[in-house]
């Protein structure tokens, strides 16, 4: 859900032209060497982004994907999860976390959010662990990361693979752990507003085991044998990075701390102006987010949306329907599912509550204290 996109905005929700335009020149570098050598798909640009990406990310391995559903879903294929198994999902995220679950075969198993940073709940975790649970996808929300060690002591309790979905959490750290650096690996999304973004799809699988790096590796290029080109030995598919957005993403790459460092400033600046009965995600002990999303919980959401509107401020919800109640997903939840021995949650009263009150409002790395100050000001005269 967003505002209306014909509206010129005075404050846009996220400035993508004055993101990219502090880059130009280096893209058109990039877009000038990739044209001359003609390696678009596979060319030097992509392992050069991936050796810096890992590095970025404090992990051994990256593989340069098409995207960040399909990071996730070879993952979990990678470490062979599929058909009978059930992976866990906090219900508060962006469908595609729970589409790479499906899309191998397996069940997601929603699980409830905390209600102070709506990010996915230990104890429900805990409770949804059945015989068939086979992963638990840590979804870093927002930019915030969940805090590894509950979740990090649960996975192991129970002999269950972690999974990190890092798609909107490019930098994060928890106590000097970076977002990446968790789980087995960790899915990541180039998609142009993330706060390292392609100028298309993109994506990257980020891990520190190697053997189920060059897995990946091999599924993602068509489960092609490293020693010869035209013998496939594993179950492959396409799902390769582009040469040119690996050149586009390694020209970015050294502005995404100083970007990340200009989104905190913004969100430290909402945290001081923000009008009472506007109420921001809280931030753990310990986290360091990189606040891809500002997002706040108000009562009269369409009230305050249409104030915002009014005021050329642009706006979004993330996420107005929770996952278990996509029609897309639905079947989930109906009464086949009998049969495991821990009951399917049908209600997740902390996502439903907040998925009425949640509000995204402007954020990006060259939002102005004065852009602030101006949403701030609306927002006193509509909560
Ligand atoms: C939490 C989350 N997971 C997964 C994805 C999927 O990434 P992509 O759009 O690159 O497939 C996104 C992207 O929006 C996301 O926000």
């Amino acid at each position: 859900m967003t505002a209306a996109s014909e509206v010129s905005f005075s404050v846009p929700f996220l400035d993508l032209g004055g993101v990219n335009n502090g880059v130009r020149e280096e893209f058109d570098l990039a877009w000038k060497t990739v044209l001359d050598h003609g390696h678009f798909v596979g060319g030097p640009e992509v392992e050069r982004f991936e050796g810096e990406f890992a590095a970025y990310c404090e992990a051994k391995a990256c593989i340069g994907v098409a995207n960040g559903t399909d990071a996730l879903e070879l993952i979990l294929s990678g470490l062979g999860i599929g058909r009978g198994d059930e992976v866990i999902v906090p219900t508060n995220t962006f469908i595609a976390t729970a589409e790479a679950v499906c899309a191998t075969g397996a069940r997601p198993r929603f699980v409830d959010v905390c209600p102070d940073t709506l990010l996915i709940d230990p104890a429900a975790v805990q409770a949804a662990i059945n015989s068939s649970t086979a992963a638990i996808m840590a979804v870093h929300l927002y930019g915030q990361m969940v805090d590894p060690e509950p979740i990090s002591a649960i996975a192991a309790a129970h002999g269950l693979a972690l999974i990190e979905d890092a798609a909107q959490a490019h930098g994060a750290r928890h106590r000097g752990t970076s977002a990446g650096g968790v789980g087995i690996a960790a899915g990541f999304s180039f998609y142009p507003g993330k706060n390292l973004g392609a100028l298309g799809d993109g994506g990257a699988v980020v891990t520190s085991d190697l053997a189920l790096a060059d897995r990946i590796r091999s599924m993602a290029n068509h489960g092609r044998s490293v020693a010869d080109r035209y013998l496939h030995d594993l179950p492959g598919r396409n799902s390769r990075l582009d040469t040119l957005q690996a050149a586009l993403l390694s020209a970015k790459l050294p502005r995404l701390t100083a970007g990340n460092a200009r989104r905190a400033a913004a969100m430290a600046a909402y945290r001081e102006m923000l009008p009472q009965g506007c109420t921001p995600v809280s931030v753990q002990p310990g986290a360091e987010p990189v606040y891809h999303l500002a997002v706040v919980q108000v009562d009269d959401r369409s009230d305050v949306c249409a104030a915002l509107t009014a005021a050329g401020i642009g706006w979004g919800v993330h996420y107005p329907i929770p996952c278990h109640r996509q029609p897309a997903l639905a079947s989930l939840h109906e009464p086949a599912s009998v049969g495991h021995e821990c009951p399917i949650a049908h209600e997740f009263p902390v996502a439903e509550h907040a998925a009425g009150r949640i509000l995204s409002l402007p954020m990006s790395p060259t939002l102005t204290i004065e852009q602030v100050a101006r949403v701030c000001d609306v927002l006193g005269g509509a909560v």
